[in-house]
Formats: structure tokens, sequence, C-alpha cells
């Protein structure tokens, strides 16, 4: 287990997640950067999106991640997250069929219903990854896929920086960050009992760095990854 703290080079006051994403809801859409995760999703070889009749979204926000799998045909996208703020925008949105204020730990929604979960940019929020993981698998039907895309450990150990916002007084505002190693997402997959189906890690390449030209200095580092892992039974 790494802790962030001895990483962080930024030093932001930290708030709880339901804190920082009611002060984040706003604004979020105008900061994420497709480029973290849905070009990531985008690039992956099992899935097949328009194959999938219902969809969990867990960590759904303000409904990114459930407009993209509609529009790659997924048919209906129940979503949950823990902040209000968030779930508004997802609700004014419509993407979802279903929107529940819940931890994804216990969610609610129906076991072996769906066949697929999705959580995006989610992961490092999370103090333990068990209860993801184990949720994850009891929604998924036999054969369903998890698809988790985030941050990649190594990004936020190299750049120091918390998942972060501008608070509308304009101080920068860290919300509570936790680094997952590789091997943790493995470890907690495989004893929730998925299979890995295929992994993709994405660097900082031309595309990210005229987004981001700062960033040149971490050319090449790992800055994302996606994990798909089915439920065999
Ligand atoms: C960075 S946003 C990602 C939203 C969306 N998936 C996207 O990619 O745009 C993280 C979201 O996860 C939610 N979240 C964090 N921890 C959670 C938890 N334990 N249970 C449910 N939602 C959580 C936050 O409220 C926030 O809306």
């Amino acid at each position: 287990m790494v802790d962030f703290a001895d990483f962080d080079s930024r030093n932001y006051p930290m708030v709880d997640i339901r804190t920082g994403y009611a002060g984040w809801a706003e604004t979020y859409e105008q900061t994420v950067q497709d480029a973290m995760d849905l070009a990531v999703l985008d690039r992956l070889a099992v899935p097949h999106w328009d194959g999938a009749r219902r969809a969990a979204d867990l960590g759904c926000g303000t409904g990114r991640t459930g407009a993209w799998l509609r529009g790659r045909g997924v048919a209906a996208v129940d979503g949950v997250d823990l902040t209000p703020q968030m779930l508004d925008r997802a609700r004014a949105r419509g993407a979802h069929d279903r929107l529940v204020e819940a931890d994804l730990a216990a969610t609610g929604l129906p076991g072996a219903g769906y066949d697929l979960v999705v959580s995006s940019l989610v992961d490092e929020h999370l103090a333990d990854l068990g209860p993801l993981y184990r949720e994850a698998r009891r929604l998924a039907r036999p054969g369903g896929l998890f698809v988790l895309v985030g941050l990649h450990p190594y990004f936020i150990m190299a750049a120091g920086m918390p998942t972060h916002f501008t608070a509308a007084d304009g101080a920068p505002t860290a919300i509570a960050t936790h680094i997952h190693l590789v091997s943790e997402h493995l470890s907690a997959g495989l004893a929730a009992g998925w299979q890995l189906a295929e992994m993709r890690e994405a660097v900082v390449d031309e595309e990210w760095i005229a987004l981001k030209p700062k960033w040149e200095k971490y050319r090449s580092h790992p800055v994302s990854a996606a994990y798909v892992w089915r439920n065999p039974a």
C-alpha cells in the first residue's frame, strides 16, 4: 500500500468526496480531459459495447461516461454516485435510465442484472478497491464484463498531484486521493472472482502535450490505465 501523502507536491487543502464534487460539479466537464479515460476506452478490443443491453455506471458523475456508452450503442445505462450535485447534472443530461445516490460499494442495483459494469475516473478516490470489485461482480451477469479506467498510479506519484479543482473562491482544492498500484487492482479483481480479459496503459503522447504543453516533462510517462474483467460464472 502506497500513501499519496508521501508524493504530494501540491499540498492543496484536501476535502472529502461529497464536499469536493459538490464544489466541482458546475465546472467539472470544462476541466476533465477525454484523453484520460474515453480515448482509452475507445482503444479497448474486448468489449463489444453495442452488444450490451444494460450497463451499470459506478461513479457516474455528470453522465459523461453514460453518454459515451450510449454513443457506442449500449442500450440502457443505470448510474450510481455519492454526490447529489453530480447526479443533478447527469439527470439533466438524460443518458441514464436510472440514477441512484449511493456508495458504489452497496448500490442496491439488482444482482446479475448487467452485461457490463463500468467505472471511470473513480478508483483514486477509494481507500480500498475490494468493495468496488466485489460489488461490480455481484452486479455482472455470468459472462458479463467489468471495465475500470482511471489515472495510472505511476502518474499520480510522478506528478505528485491529487485530483483537484479550482473552488469558487479561486483556491485549488484537492479531493481525497489514494494510490493503487497495478498489483492492487490485479489482487482485488482476482480475489473478487474476476478473470482479466484485457489491460491497456496510455502514455503522455503528442496529443496530450498539445492539450497540456506543461506536460512535456512527462512525455512517454504512463498516465492512465484500463482493466477489462470477465465474470466467469
Ligand atoms: C472524476 S468523477 C468521474 C465521473 C464520470 N465517471 C466521468 O468519468 O466523468 C468521480 C465521481 O465518482 C464519485 N464517487 C467517488 N467515490 C464514490 C463512491 N465511493 N461511491 C459512489 N460514487 C463515488 C464522485 O462523486 C464523482 O462524481
